[in-house]
Formats: structure tokens, C-alpha cells, sequence
């Protein structure tokens, strides 16, 4: 039997890319997902489409940078579904520009996504894990938090501080011997909506003409999909899956 099989994963920002072909891999591998996002129309679709096939699959509207709403996320994930054995923290928005443009609103928006976001989506579910001593935890960060560059600057900061809250988490539980794994997954450039986030036109033409290597989304959720599946006593820690062609 696949270590998948009836693990109930909480994923944030399914109603899209990585998010979506996440559900669709884990839930072809037996996973009760709980899938999370803002737009209902999506997330409706998606678990019909889930459920057609024969997987599992239940939805809440939820914005990650509402604390509240992640709590009530938790809530119902452990009414419906009793326990919560992965979080799959992947909701994220990248809208770069460079500093001097001053677009001030839309690093206010990174920051309560991209990092409030996740700490909230942990907050959330970091009880129920620690008194089951049993938990997978999986941040998207991204080559952005390993690498910087111009115009990047804000995201970069925000998927730096994914990789260093991922750490910090496995370090804890480490410690704590919780046997919480912690998976910190940095794609490079994927096929999704996240370049419809960029409002800036010179930004956004050059990150057209640098996704056109762009791979596609499944690739990420396979990665995911492995570190779920590999036995408890394994953490897979860190991940970073790029084009072959892509040099940064
Ligand atoms: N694509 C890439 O090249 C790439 C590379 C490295 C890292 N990543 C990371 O991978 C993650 C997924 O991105 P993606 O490429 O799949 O982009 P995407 O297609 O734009 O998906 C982003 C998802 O996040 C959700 N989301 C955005 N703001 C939210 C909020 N406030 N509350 C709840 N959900 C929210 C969106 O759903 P709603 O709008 O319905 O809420 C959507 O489902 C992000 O963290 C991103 O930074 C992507």
C-alpha cells in the first residue's frame, strides 16, 4: 500500500498550478485532500474532477493571510477528516518590480501571503500534529530563496524566509522528536498563473521571455508526492527542481 494511501493533506492555493496538480497526483494515490483557496468556482471544479475519478476530496475558501480563516481551515479538516497528516503550504503571489517603483501595496500583499501565510498555515496545524507525534510539513519556497536578483527583491526576501522557517520547524521537531517531517520545495521557473500576479509591464516581459522554458506543474507535484510517500523515519528536507535548461 502507498504511504499516501488515506493520509489527509491540507493544500493551500489549490485552486491552480502546483496547488491543483498536487491534488490531482496525490489524490490519484489515495490521499483525502482538503483543498484550499480563494476562488470557490475552482476549487468546486477541482473536486469534481478528483471525485470523477474515483479520489477524495473536500474544499474550504480560505485566505492564508487571514489568521483566523487558517484556524477554521484546521478546524474543519479535524471535524471532517479527523486528524491532519500533511500540510501542503503552497498559496503564494509574486508580483516583482524593482524597489524604486515604490509598488509598496504589493509588498505588503507578499509578505501577509507568501510569509505571514505559511506561519499561519503552521500555527494552524502544528497542535494536532505534535499530540498525534505524527505530521508532514511542505513549503514552497523557490530558486528565489536561494538565488536574488534585481526586481525580485521582495519575493526573493519572502521565499529566503520560507527556507529559513522551513529549517527552523525541522530543527524544532528534531528536537522535540515529534517525528514531524518538514519538506522545503524550490521549484524553478513552472507552467501557472503565478506571472499574472507581476503588474509590472517591463517585469512581466521579461519574465514571459524567461518562462519559456518553463516546465510543467505535475513535475512539482511528483516531487511533493515522493517526499510524502517515502517511510516516516525519512525526511526529505530540501528539493529543488528546475528546467534542465535553466542556469539561475
Ligand atoms: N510557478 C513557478 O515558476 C514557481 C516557482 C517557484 C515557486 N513557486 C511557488 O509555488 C507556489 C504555487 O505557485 P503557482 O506557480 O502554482 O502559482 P499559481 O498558479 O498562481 O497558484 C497560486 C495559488 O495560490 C493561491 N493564493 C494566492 N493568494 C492566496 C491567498 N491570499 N489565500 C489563499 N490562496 C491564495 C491562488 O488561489 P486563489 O487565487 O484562488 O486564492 C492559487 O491557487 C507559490 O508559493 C509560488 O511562489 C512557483
Amino acid at each position: 500500500m502507498s504511504n499516501i494511501q488515506n493520509k489527509v493533506v491540507i493544500i493551500t492555493g489549490a485552486s491552480s498550478g502546483i496547488g491543483g496538480a498536487t491534488a490531482k497526483e496525490l489524490a490519484s494515490k489515495g490521499a483525502k485532500l482538503v483543498l484550499a483557496a480563494r476562488r470557490e468556482d475552482r476549487l468546486k471544479k477541482l473536486q469534481e474532477e478528483i471525485q470523477n475519478n474515483g479520489g477524495q476530496a473536500i474544499y474550504k475558501v480560505a485566505d492564508v493571510s487571514s489568521r483566523e480563516q487558517m484556524e477554521e481551515l484546521a478546524a474543519y479538516t479535524l471535524e471532517k477528516y479527523g486528524k491532519i497528516d500533511v500540510l501542503v503550504n503552497n498559496a503564494g503571489i509574486m508580483p516583482q518590480a524593482f524597489l524604486f517603483k515604490k509598488k509598496v501595496d504589493e509588498w505588503d500583499k507578499m509578505i501577509d501571503v507568501n510569509i505571514k501565510g505559511v506561519l499561519y498555515a503552521i500555527a494552524a496545524v502544528l497542535p494536532s500534529m505534535r499530540e498525534r507525534k505524527s505530521g508532514h510539513i511542505i513549503n514552497l519556497s523557490s530558486v528565489a530563496g536561494h538565488n536574488i536578483y534585481p526586481g525580485g527583491t521582495v519575493y526573493c526576501g519572502t521565499k529566503h524566509a520560507v527556507r529559513a522557517i522551513s529549517e527552523g520547524l525541522r530543527q524544532e521537531e528534531a528536537m522535540s522528536g515529534t517525528n514531524i517531517r518538514v519538506t522545503n520545495v524550490s521549484p524553478g521557473a513552472v507552467s501557472s498563473e503565478l506571472l499574472e500576479t507581476t503588474s509590472d509591464s517591463e517585469m512581466k516581459a521579461g519574465l514571459d521571455e524567461f518562462y519559456k522554458v518553463a516546465i510543467d506543474a505535475d513535475n512539482i507535484a511528483r516531487a511533493i508526492s515522493f517526499a510524502i510517500e517515502q517511510p516516516s523515519d525519512v525526511g526529505i528536507n530540501e528539493m529543488i527542481i528546475r528546467p534542465t535548461v535553466q542556469q539561475g
